[in-house]
Formats: structure tokens, sequence, C-alpha cells
């Protein structure tokens, strides 16, 4: 934890002018994975709230989530940070996922192309929300390969994603503005499995309209 020696500081600075430790906290994103009454895996994009040691994590599924109604009959699933967006859009959008996983400990799924990766066990829930929140703990970690980097049309396909998953919630004209303004990241730093991505995201919504 040396390279994340800041964090305290930062909590303790939030804390200092009158931040609850609720805020000093973050949402980290990337691909959760439950298991079914089958046992096979399912993958959705999830963004738990963690503090920044990534020991405290609270995962907030929708009511209306496959993985809200997985997580209640097995409260148990594995998170991974990923750095590919194609089947972060896929698995968001409902499409075929292009995932391969490889069994881990009792049941649990693991991707076989991820960067590092969590298990974690759910130890309480707060079911009074539209947002459930399950408190969790890790259970076990494993790092399987470097994070390939930081890439802004990576970024601008998973915002250009939240704005397809919310289209109900925005008005279509700020939802064309704001897709023209991720485009322009996309053009100038996609590579091939980022346009896929946007390509998929961009179908999504013209279909939808
Ligand atoms: C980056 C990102 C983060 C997301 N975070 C959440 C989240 O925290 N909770 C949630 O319910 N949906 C979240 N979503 C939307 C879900 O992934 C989406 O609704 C998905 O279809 C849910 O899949 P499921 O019904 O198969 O569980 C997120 C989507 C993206 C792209």
């Amino acid at each position: 934890m040396e390279r994340l020696a800041f964090a305290p500081d930062r909590i303790r600075n939030a804390q200092a002018i009158g931040y609850r430790d609720e805020d000093a906290k973050l949402i980290i994103e990337g691909l959760l994975v439950t298991a079914g009454a089958d046992g096979q895996p399912h993958a959705a994009p999830m963004g738990p709230v963690v503090n920044a040691e990534l020991t405290e994590w609270t995962l907030r599924p929708f009511a209306s989530s496959t993985t809200f109604k997985l997580l209640r009959a097995r409260p148990v699933a594995v998170f991974h940070v990923v750095d590919d967006v194609l089947p972060v859009v896929q698995a968001a959008l409902g499409i075929e996922v292009d995932l391969r996983f490889e069994q881990g400990t009792d049941g649990d799924w693991i991707l076989a192309d991820c960067c590092h990766w969590f298990k974690l066990e759910v130890t309480d829930w707060n079911v009074s929300t539209q947002r459930k929140e399950a408190r969790a703990r890790v259970t076990e970690r494993g790092v399987k390969r470097p994070f390939w980097g930081w890439n802004r049309a990576k970024h601008a396909v998973l915002e250009a994603t939240i704005l397809a998953t919310r289209l109900h919630l925005a008005d279509r004209h700020a939802i064309a503005d704001d897709l023209a303004t991720l485009k322009q990241a996309v053009e100038k730093t996609a590579g091939d499995r980022e346009w896929a991505a946007w390509n998929l995201v961009q179908e999504f919504i013209d279909r939808s309209a």
C-alpha cells in the first residue's frame, strides 16, 4: 500500500473541511461477475463505492438488475478491474458478451482477461432505497496482468454507455450534444476495440430513438 500513502491524508483533509467519511470515498468501475442458480457466470458493469485502499466496498445494484437478484440469492461476486471497453458495453446493453471465464474457488468465476480481481462477500444489505446497497468484504484478491493504460476513447465509450443506460431519464437533444463531444475523443484516440464498442453504443441509442 506504499503507493497509496496519499490516501489517509486526503481522507483526513476531507474530514477537516467538513466532509463525512462517505464523501472521502470514490467509485471504481469494472465488471462484476455473479453466478446464477445454474452455476453459470453473469457479468455486468457496476460502480461500487470503495475506499482508496480497496478494502471497503459498497455495491449498488438497481432493484431491476439481474445482478441484484443473483446477489440476493447468493451473496458472493467477483469484481474485475478491466481495460477493454467492448465487453463492458456488451454486458451493459444486454448484447451477447465476448468473455472467457476461469473457475475460481467455491463456484465463483474469474475473468480470464482482467487486470485485477476482488472476491466480495456481502455482509449487510440496505434495501430501503431504489438503488440497493450491499456492503461487502474482500475475501480473496488477485492480479492477472498490468493495466494497459489510460486512453480517452475508453473513457468516452464508458460515458456514452452510461448515457445509453439512462435514455429514459435524459433529454434527447442533450444526449446528442454529449455524444458529439465524446466522439471527438474516440476519433482522436480509439483503436479497433474502442471503435467497435462505440458503434454498438451508437446503434443502441439510434435504435431506441
Ligand atoms: C461504468 C458503468 C457503471 C455502472 N454501475 C452500475 C451500478 O453501480 N449499479 C447498477 O445497477 N447499474 C450500473 N450500471 C448499469 C448496468 O451495468 C446495466 O444496467 C446492466 O444492464 C445491468 O445488468 P444486469 O441486469 O445483467 O445485472 C453501470 C454501467 C456502466 C457502463
